[in-house]
């Protein structure tokens, strides 16, 4: 391989790229809605109970793995599979490592491009024109009214900034792993903690702002998100855990494919265990000291619960958010500012996407950096196109993120633990993550990683299915079926048409990407003299 081996230039850098990484719009959309949905301090223990034995540990797994493949001179999931599972079918374990991010990137990128889009529109006042209707605009920017209306290029449409997005993503990328990736964390996530910081001073300071409302205030905001309400029946509720698991593993970025390329460029006595717990400290104190105080409180205090109930995550930021905006002193600017700090929160994520496929196209198919990436531009620009197009109620976008962003991430989650905890072996995989590090963890977390994390993952991933494909109601005395939309859109007496075709167009992208790793198997192949497939 000519290209220069790359690698990250301090430990702090590689903490905050994978801190980079997890933070992002889960931690300020996502995040919010969820706890609020489910009960607030119900919702927490379920998810704190995720982090303790899927997330914290199910990271570690990856982070070895990560830097395991790395020093067999691997980089994308597929490869470091190859040279950590020694049979031909090994490289396909890694098989999601590669697809997820790119996948989800195609549509990430165009949530990231609103966020952008949505700064500049805050900027130059367009949310607090008398009358503005934020529906509507919600609506035609992002296309969620009809097909193909966003497909326009002026400044109250997403076409400009999905094209500067993806500008500046791949820039970055091109720049590489240090000077570009790694730089832009640096920068990026202190000051997307300190916009954090400026506008939660804000929020806590709101007060009673409507006098004749006197229970909109902001301690009652801070207790709809977090006084836990029925937790006896929330803990009973299985959709409750699935949405606190998946929450946890789309929160820390684990089980993508993100983390396992980004600890590949670790040597050998880095430590993982510490830098691993800092980026998840990091990520939870964005996510729930920082975002689970933000915009569910805010919204609260002006418009009371009925405003908040029964938005989906997108309906809260970018149709609820603005018009609660719009009635604060000085609005425009803390507007402005916090579609920024989600673009900053949006982009070190969906950088964290675009590395896996880049290492992938260099390593498995010998491509350099320039051809890589130009690979990558079309191969996601094709799939954002579709989503940008076929954007009416979001179908295209919701049903690559349903099956490959949820069901795929259970997937790859089991996958990865069973290879680490049983294939390579729990002692000696205990003492991989050991090497260097600066810190121990508890012995229990073996057992943890053995036995309880896979049967939790299965018994969630079994209910998932259950409740989200198959669509029982969880009920055993009135058993009964109907499986979600989800499904029906795809094989049910009214198919939906955008649904169908989305579907099919992931398969191809499977089969596509599944046919690259066999012939990049043939390479690895050549280059160390056939010991395996
Ligand atoms: N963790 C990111 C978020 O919270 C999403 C993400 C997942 C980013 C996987 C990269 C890889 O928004």
């Amino acid at each position: 391989m000519s290209e220069p081996k790359e690698v990250f230039s301090s430990r702090l850098g590689v903490i905050l790229a994978v801190a980079g990484s997890a933070v992002g719009l889960g931690n300020f959309l996502r995040f919010p809605g969820l706890a609020a949905q489910y009960g607030g301090g119900a919702f927490m223990i379920a998810y704190f109970i995720s982090l303790l034995v899927l997330g914290i540990p199910i990271g570690w797994a990856e982070w070895t793995m990560g830097r395991k493949g790395g020093l067999a001179g691997f980089h994308s999931s597929p490869g470091i599979f190859h040279a950590i599972v020694k049979t031909p079918l090994g490289k396909y374990l890694g098989l999601l490592g590669f697809i997820i991010p790119v996948v989800v990137y195609m549509y990430y990128v165009y949530i990231e491009a609103w966020c952008l889009g949505y700064a500049l529109n805050a900027a130059t006042g367009t949310f607090s024109q008398p009358g503005v209707n934020y529906g509507a605009f919600f609506n035609s920017f992002t296309g969620a009214g009809s097909n193909g209306v966003a497909l326009h290029f002026g400044l109250q449409d997403v076409g400009i900034f999905v094209l500067l997005v993806y500008a500046c993503n791949f820039y970055i990328i091109y720049k590489g792993l240090s000077k570009g990736i790694e730089f832009v964390c640096k920068w990026g996530m202190p000051v997307l903690i300190l916009i954090a910081l400026i506008i939660l001073g804000r929020v806590l300071t709101l007060g009673t702002p409507d006098p004749l409302k006197p229970d909109q205030n902001v301690l009652n905001g801070l207790g709809y998100m977090w006084n836990p309400r029925g937790i006896a029946t929330g803990l009973k509720n299985p959709q409750l855990w699935l949405a606190a698991a998946g929450q946890i593993f789309f929160s820390l970025s684990v089980g993508f494919g993100a983390i396992i390329t980004y600890a590949s460029y670790l040597r050998k006595k880095d430590d993982l265990v510490l830098s691993g717990l800092t980026a998840t400290a990091a990520n939870e104190f964005c996510e729930v000291g920082l975002g689970g105080l933000i915009t569910v409180p805010a919204a609260f205090v002006f418009l009371g619960a009925a405003g908040i109930i029964g938005q989906g995550t997108f309906g809260l930021g970018f149709n609820v958010l603005p018009f609660v905006f719009s009635k604060m002193p000085f609005g425009d600017f803390f507007a402005t500012i916090f579609y920024l700090l989600l673009f900053l929160a949006a982009i070190t994520s969906s950088l964290s996407m675009l590395q896996p496929g880049i290492a992938f196209f260099e390593e498995g198919l010998g491509l350099k950096r320039k051809a890589a990436m130009l690979s990558l531009v079309l191969l996601t620009g094709l799939g954002t196109l579709v989503v940008w197009f076929f954007s009416k109620d979001l179908k295209a976008l919701d049903t690559i993120d349903f099956w490959v962003g949820t069901v795929g991430i259970f997937v790859q989650g089991m996958i990865l633990v069973m290879v680490y905890a049983w294939y390579i072996g729990i002692d000696q995989a205990w003492q991989e993550t050991h090497e260097g590090s600066a810190m121990r963890i508890p012995d229990i977390y073996k057992f943890i990683l053995r036995f309880v994390s896979p049967v939790f993952l299965l018994v969630v991933f079994v209910m998932f299915i259950a409740a989200n494909v198959l669509g029982w109601n969880f009920s055993l005395a009135a058993a009964e079926f109907k499986p979600t939309s989800y499904v029906t859109d795809l094989v049910g007496p009214n198919p939906s048409a955008v649904a169908r075709g989305t579907f099919l167009f992931i398969l191809a992208m499977v089969s596509m990407i599944g046919y690259l790793v066999h012939l990049s198997g043939k390479n690895w192949n050549k280059q160390i003299g056939g010991n395996t497939s």
